[in-house]
């Protein structure tokens, strides 16, 4: 019974966290924050692209990408990042699902 408990809870830990964080988003300022929602279609994922240029070519110490639907979209860095004071995320949903991100971006 324990097993199948601890199975069940790492099952559910593991399959929660789709989230992308990168680098430094606990000690830092965070200098840019936005929803980004697309609705569901069925049979398709859905795709978009964010890119953040800091206007003062501050240095970018940490990312995070944030699934508020919990479902197992999946969001990367395609440009830039950490390290660079642009970046540009990619997420995409899970088939038939709707896209719910909340992007961070720190200093
Ligand atoms: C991010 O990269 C992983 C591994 O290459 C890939 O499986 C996933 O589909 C990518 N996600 C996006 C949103 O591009």
């Amino acid at each position: 019974m324990r097993f199948v408990l601890v199975t069940i809870f790492l099952f559910f830990t593991v399959s929660a966290t789709y989230d992308m964080i990168i680098g430094d988003t606990v000690h830092r300022k965070m200098v840019f924050h936005q929803r980004v929602k697309d609705f569901a279609i069925p049979f398709k994922k859905r795709i978009k692209t964010l890119t953040y240029t800091d206007p003062e070519q501050r240095i970018i110490k940490g990312i995070a990408a944030i699934d508020n639907d919990f479902s197992h979209a999946s969001a990367n860095v395609t440009e830039g990042g950490v390290g660079c004071s642009h970046v540009t995320v990619r997420m995409k949903s899970q088939r038939h699902h709707p896209l719910n991100f909340e992007v961070e971006i720190y200093v």
